[in-house]
């Protein structure tokens, strides 16, 4: 079954003066996806987001949202999808519904209901604060009540450049249970942007990575990391047993066990036969997991030739 893709982008490149900050690049976001757009800083996240949103235009390709291209078909490529890019802008002095009353009045061309903006700001759990003024927000509320902002138009495509960016690790966290929260609960698909390895690892279920402009790889995070992997953990029982068939395999290198299970080296296209070889060996296997990190396989693919 072929996934709707909500969000594709075709050869989009932005160039500046003789510099090209993206270059090329081919996104695909299914619906419900958990998209993650990892990269280093300056690598091009933001420029992309922009050309994304239609802040900016292309020197070069398309962006096409729910089927519609945003260069011929704006407003209906535009109609289901919110974003914030690098961070919210509040008017401090007056107070969060105040602020959502503006928001709304800009995005929805008219002032939203009360019960609209409660109904979002309940969704970041910000509906006790609604009365405070922003300047008393910590920084993660305020990403929250950005989030909140976005929420007012109903999307269902969501884009968010960094949006744990400068949060303490509470705050990050929030905002990483708030993104799965928006896409299980409630079914939004979520595009966002991070320098950070781990936090993608966390909460994506879809990446690429972006490095000097351009894409590196894209697919499924657990593919990816399965893929690149030669180091694999197996959840295997009996241990004794499974490690005295993988001791007798040709292709699986130094097993051993530990804490975690059972460890080896196996290439990503031995597994298969790996596992045959232990369920006819009467073991009973629960998971075979990459053990090397994001991170290592990050800094392998952004390293500086
Ligand atoms: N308005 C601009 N004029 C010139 N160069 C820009 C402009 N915006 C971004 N760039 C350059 O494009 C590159 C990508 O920037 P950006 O998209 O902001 O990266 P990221 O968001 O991944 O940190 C950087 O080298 C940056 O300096
Ligand atoms: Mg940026």
């Amino acid at each position: 079954m072929s996934q709707e893709i909500v969000l594709r982008t075709t050869n989009l490149g932005k160039r500046y003066k003789n510099r090209w900050a993206v270059e090329d690049v081919n996104l695909e976001i299914h619906r419900g996806d958990v998209f993650g757009f990892l990269g280093p800083n300056g690598a091009g996240k933001s420029t992309t987001i922009r050309m994304i949103l239609s802040l900016i235009k292309p020197t070069t390709g398309s962006v096409e949202l729910f089927g519609h291209r945003l260069e011929t078909e704006r407003e209906k490529a535009l109609a289901k999808v919110a974003g914030i890019v690098e961070k919210p802008d509040f008017y401090l002095y007056l107070s969060a519904f105040r602020n959502m009353e503006i928001a709304g009045a800009l995005t929805l061309g008219r002032a939203p209901g009360k019960k609209r903006i409660m109904d979002s700001m309940a969704l970041v759990g910000l509906q006790d604060r609604a009365d405070d003024r922003v300047k008393t927000y910590s920084h993660g509320m305020k990403q929250r009540l950005g989030i909140a902002q976005a929420l007012l138009c109903n999307p269902d495509l969501i884009v968010l450049d960094e949006p744990t960016n400068g949060l303490d690790p509470q705050g990050m966290k929030e905002v990483r249970e708030l993104i799965a929260q928006l896409s299980h609960e409630h079914g939004i698909t979520v595009f966002l942007s991070s320098h950070l390895l781990n936090e993608v690892e966390q909460v994506a279920t879809r990446m690429a990575i972006i490095n000097k402009g351009k894409l590196v790889v894209q697919g499924s995070v657990e593919e990816l990391l399965l893929s690149r992997a030669k180091r694999i953990i197996l959840n295997v029982e009996p241990q004794k047993k499974a490690l005295a068939v993988l001791k007798k395999l040709k292709r699986v290198e130094n097993p051993t066990l530990d804490s975690t299970g059972i460890i080896a080296n196996v290439e990503t296209k031995d597994i298969p036969d790996v596992v045959v070889r232990l369920v006819a060996a009467k073991c009973r296997v629960f998971s075979v997991k990459p053990q090397r990190s994001l991170e290592e396989y990050f800094l392998s693919v952004t390293e500086v030739e």
